[in-house]
């Protein structure tokens, strides 16, 4: 199953991915949070895209599909995959099919006037990327995450000149992305200016048309979910290239690992700051 969740900014195509994910154990790649993660680590390809972003404009393609391209050689998409903002440009469609095919798109349609609305309440997760609405869709806690318990905030591209910027951008050079999916007969439009819970019914429905036996895999999911079976969260995947603390062999606070214990398995006593003496 291999899906692109297509629509404007604001579509809700986060928040659709990962309960579609979820439902369907596919692997989710969300090219906006793979391109915030570059920014937070301050790589020099988070640095080059920090530039567009800020600014509502669209990353150079050159970046974009070596991030994609990495991440889909690199993590298992045995059952599937949905990318999620991403391609965004003909000339990013064209090379994507280079490595991969698409089977399915689906582009939820949302009128314009609705989305910058949707921006003013939009809160993220900074721990796992998690995506609520102050109105649509609150956490259980006030700016508390209910998956993870990470904090949350409001994203710097949310403020309405630069929404009004990535809004010009779609129309200008993602709207085109569509009439290549359609051409090629992949295409499917789902009314996303519906409650949260309506436009996922009918994305699954779109999905169901083309595989009915994906029917029993979700009401098995939901079954789980119903029943209280705790649903980890989604383990963050790595940036391609970039070594996480436990792949540098580094606790937490950046020490190596093997300084906390000694042999006998005992941990050990942590060094101490001692301050400076002011002289
Ligand atoms: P990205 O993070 O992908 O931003 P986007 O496409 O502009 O989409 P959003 O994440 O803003 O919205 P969404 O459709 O996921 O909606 P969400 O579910 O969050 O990209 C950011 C930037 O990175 C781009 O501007 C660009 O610079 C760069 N970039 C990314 N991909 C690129 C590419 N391929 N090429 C080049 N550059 C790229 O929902 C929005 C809000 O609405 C939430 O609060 C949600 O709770 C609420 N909501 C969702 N559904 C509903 C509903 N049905 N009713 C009411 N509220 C709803």
């Amino acid at each position: 199953m291999r899906l692109v969740l297509f629509g404007p900014p604001m579509a809700g195509k986060g928040t659709q991915a990962s309960m579609l994910a979820e439902k369907l154990c596919l692997l989710h790649i969300a090219m906006g949070d793979l391109l915030r993660e570059a920014v937070a680590a301050n790589t020099s390809l988070g640095r080059k895209a920090k530039k567009y972003m800020d600014e509502g404009a669209l990353v150079p393609d050159a970046i974009v599909v070596g991030l994609v391209e990495g991440k889909l050689k690199t993590s298992n998409s045995e059952a599937g995959f949905i990318l999620d903002g991403f391609p965004r440009t003909v000339g990013q469609a064209e090379q994507l099919e280079q490595f991969t095919e698409i089977d399915l798109v689906l582009s939820i349609d949302v009128p314009f006037d609705r989305l910058v609305g949707r921006s003013t309440g939009r809160r993220s997760c900074r721990k796992c990327g998690a995506v609520y609405h102050i109105d649509f869709k609150p956490p259980r806690k006030p700016d508390i995450c209910d998956r993870c318990k990470g904090p949350l905030y409001r994203r710097d591209d949310d403020k309405e000149s630069v929404v009004r910027e990535r809004l010009r951008a779609y129309e200008a050079q993602t709207q085109p992305v569509i009439n290549y999916y359609d051409l090629r007969g992949k295409l499917r439009f789902v009314d996303g200016d519906k409650s949260i819970d309506e436009v996922g019914r009918r994305l699954l429905e779109a999905i169901y048309d083309k595989w009915p036996e994906a029917e029993a895999r979700v009401a098995k999911a939901e079954a789980a979910m119903k029943a209280g079976v705790e649903q980890k969260p989604p383990k963050k995947e790595a940036i391609p290239g970039i070594k996480t603390r436990r792949q540098q062999g580094r606790g937490r606070r950046g020490f190596p690992r093997d300084r906390k214990k000694k042999a006998g398995g005992q941990p050990q006593k942590k060094p101490r700051h001692r301050p400076k003496k002011k002289k």
